[in-house]
């Protein structure tokens, strides 16, 4: 039996979690800073960082209680290395490795988009995944479509061109003036509208594998927005304010048709790779992958079975990082006391040798 604890604060919640040998969960402890961002419209860096370093300690103290575990049973610290914001990403790294000096043990610098895939590990009595799989990752800052022929190998089949698919969400949510996150909110009010009332654009039909939301956001701020006083030129969605809405807008209706192009192109690529390489099943993860639509219509125009994270693991947290700790682990991977964030991790820097 292995047991690692994992720490993650790469972005807005600081976590912590035991998990046995990659699959087991002993622990699990979010704390979200969610509300005080929603105040900003968006994450805030510098209160993050100020708010991991009060959150770190009482979350690690909490997941070892609730494991009702001691530091001499833990076999390794595994902790998000990047990407993320660089002032959160210190704020574990340099807890971790004060862990490890002071327990003695290994230490991981994990990748978080690794961390995302691996919490479809964490499915209490699932069958056993079988390599290869095609995995779609699609989170607040990274929109994936991976080829995973096993533990520690992935070809990039696809990636963003320019927003990740839970940034698109967010910033549509913010031209409606929905609560951040803009995902879970635009799901909300999708609920309540007709998909199909606007016409939104869905470009990137072509034969890449890549993604882009810049045509299909532009396409929302144009049906939304009211026009500019003339004379003044708008600067693109980031510079729209929120509750600048053209009178006759249907939030809900914008919501629901923004979804459905959203999903169908996430959708589209992914079973369009599928199609072409031989998976045994798809894994779908991060953040978006909470959107009832995205399962869904995946599960529907599939070919192969779909697997997804139980809600509490789509978001950011610590029991994934344990996880794919754990895999690495076993690979014989082990860190330095000189391991540094990495903001801007790429997901090629996945693929190591060592496993
Ligand atoms: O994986 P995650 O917690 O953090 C990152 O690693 O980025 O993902 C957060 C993203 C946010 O953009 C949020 O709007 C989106 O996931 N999200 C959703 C839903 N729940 C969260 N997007 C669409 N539908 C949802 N239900
Ligand atoms: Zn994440």
């Amino acid at each position: 039996m292995t047991l690692i604890l994992g720490i993650e604060t790469s972005c807005d919640e600081t976590a912590a979690a035991v998990v046995e040998d990659g699959t087991r969960i002993h622990s699990n402890v979010v704390a979200s800073q969610i509300e005080v961002h929603s105040r900003y419209g968006g994450v805030f860096p510098e209160v993050a960082s100020r708010m991991h370093i009060e959150a770190i300690q009482p979350v690690v103290r909490q997941a070892m209680n609730e494991a009702k575990l001691t530091p001499a049973d833990i076999d390794a610290i595994a902790v998000t290395q990047g990407p993320g914001l660089a002032g959160s990403l210190l704020v574990g790294v340099n807890f971790a490795k004060g862990l490890a000096l002071g327990w003695d043990k290994p230490l991981l610098g994990i990748n978080h988009i690794e961390g995302h895939i691996y919490s479809l590990w964490l499915i209490e009595d699932a069958p056993p995944i079988q390599f290869p799989v095609l995995v779609l990752v699609v989170s607040g800052g990274h929109s994936e479509l991976l080829l995973m022929a096993g533990h520690g190998d992935y070809v990039m089949l696809g990636n963003t061109l320019d927003d990740a698919a839970g940034e698109a969400f967010d910033k549509v949510g913010r031209m409606l003036s929905l609560p951040y996150p803009g995902g879970p909110s635009i799901e909300k009010a999708a609920k309540q509208g007709v998909t199909g009332a606007y016409n939104f654009t869905r470009p990137m039909t072509d034969d890449s594998f890549n993604f882009s939301f810049s045509g299909l956001k532009t396409a929302v701020m144009r049906a939304v927005q009211q026009p500019p006083a003339s004379g003044k030129r708008t600067r693109g969605v980031e510079s729209m304010e929120p509750g600048n809405l053209k009178a006759e807008v249907n939030v809900n209706d914008v919501a629901a048709s923004f979804q459905a192009a959203a999903v169908e192109m996430l959708v589209s690529k992914t079973i369009k790779a599928a199609r072409m390489y031989d998976v045994t099943e798809i894994l779908l993860a991060g953040g978006v992958s909470a959107n009832t639509l995205l399962r869904e219509e995946l599960k529907k125009a599939a070919i192969r079975p779909v697997r997804y994270p139980p809600l509490k693991f789509c978001t950011d947290n610590a029991a994934m990082i344990a996880a794919a700790g754990y895999f690495r682990y076993q690979a014989g991977q082990r860190s330095t006391l000189e391991l540094d964030v990495l903001p801007m991790l790429p997901i090629a820097a996945l693929h190591s040798p060592n496993i």
